[in-house]
């Protein structure tokens, strides 16, 4: 008992000089303060001055929240008056053309796979769909978007940050639209990911580059981030070609819109086209097609299952990988 009350006083005794200290502390500079004020009240001015580097002290605005982030790769719609990125995909044909393929959003379920900045989750959200899902793995991605979302009013659209593969893998969700822009030769396995996106939709549009001996042969300078020679594998019956890469560094940019591991794949162009074929995808309509995009060959693939359209298939399973 004795011993408890000496613990208690030593405490009360250790605690009551912590407090006193920063007591005095806040007595110091509060002294110090008012010296500075009275001595030299300049200095004191200046001091008052200084910004915290967690706030923005100019007038709020879009351009406050853009420069928030680093890296824009895309520009928003002139009515915001903001400058991030240069490319103006808010209006990108290439989904003007996918949606002029599908008809109407009002009512439907969409899936967008790399959304990036959001700017075509903003053309798709104008479509009216019944639910927008948008996942990006890209931490800096996600956060842009979160800032497009708020800037242009984004209603329906609703974004996660994580491998739209595991996406793919676990939802149950099934949707009527799947949006794949410039995602599937980001992908370490991109047979796993058409498969997947195949399980989990009728209707998939993708825009994508894509390997082929003619278009892109031996040589060709855009060849030079493959590593390896070119891999075959059957899947489904058909004999599919992959060409393994490297981004070799380039995701130290923060503007990188890559995919999550450094070793991804591009398949060949016929390839993709067949497989799609092979998993019931029975109406296939290609646009864009650059042979010549800096990059590598380009096209835009509009894959609809028609026997299946109104069917329910809900529980549709991805199929296993071979
Ligand atoms: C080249 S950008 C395409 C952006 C936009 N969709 C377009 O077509 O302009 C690729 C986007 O996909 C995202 N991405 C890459 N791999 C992904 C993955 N496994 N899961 C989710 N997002 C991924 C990247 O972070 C990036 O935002």
């Amino acid at each position: 008992m004795h011993s408890k009350n000496v613990r208690r006083a030593i405490d009360s005794f250790f605690f009551g000089l912590l407090f006193a200290g920063k007591a005095l502390g806040q007595l110091q500079r509060i002294i110090g303060n008012l010296f500075i004020q009275r001595l030299a009240p300049e200095r004191f001015d200046n001091r008052k001055s200084i910004e915290l580097d967690q706030y923005v002290a100019s007038m709020p605005c879009p351009q406050n929240a853009v420069d928030l982030l680093p890296g824009w790769n895309h520009a928003l719609p002139p009515e915001i008056e903001a400058t991030a990125g240069s490319g103006c995909f808010y209006n990108d044909p290439r989904i003007l053309w996918a949606l002029e393929q599908f008809g109407s959003l009002e009512g439907k379920k969409v899936l967008e796979i790399g959304p990036l900045e959001a700017s075509h989750t903003y053309l798709l959200e104008k479509h009216k769909p019944l639910l927008l899902h948008a996942v990006d793995a890209n931490k800096l991605s996600f956060l842009r978007c979160l800032v497009v979302k708020e800037l242009l009013q984004l209603k329906i659209a609703r974004f996660f940050l994580g491998d739209c593969q595991e996406w793919l893998e676990q939802t149950t969700e099934k949707y009527d639209f799947i949006v794949a822009s410039g995602v599937l030769y980001h992908m370490m396995d991109p047979v796993r990911f058409i498969e997947l996106m195949a399980a989990r939709t009728d209707c998939i549009f993708i825009w994508t580059h894509y390997a082929d001996e003619t278009e892109m042969p031996p040589g060709d300078i855009r060849r030079a981030a493959f590593i390896g020679d070119m891999e075959a594998e059957e899947r489904h019956g058909v004999q599919i070609r992959s060409h393994r890469r490297s981004y070799h560094g380039a995701w130290v940019d923060k503007a990188f819109c890559g995919g999550i591991h450094d070793a991804h794949r591009w398949l060949e162009r016929d390839d993709i086209l067949v497989l799609l074929g092979a998993l019931g995808f029975d109406d296939i309509r290609l646009s864009s097609q650059q042979p010549d995009h800096p990059n590598g060959p380009a096209f835009s693939i509009y894959a609809r299952r028609r026997e299946r359209e109104n069917a329910d298939v809900g529980d549709a399973q991805a199929p296993a990988v071979s």
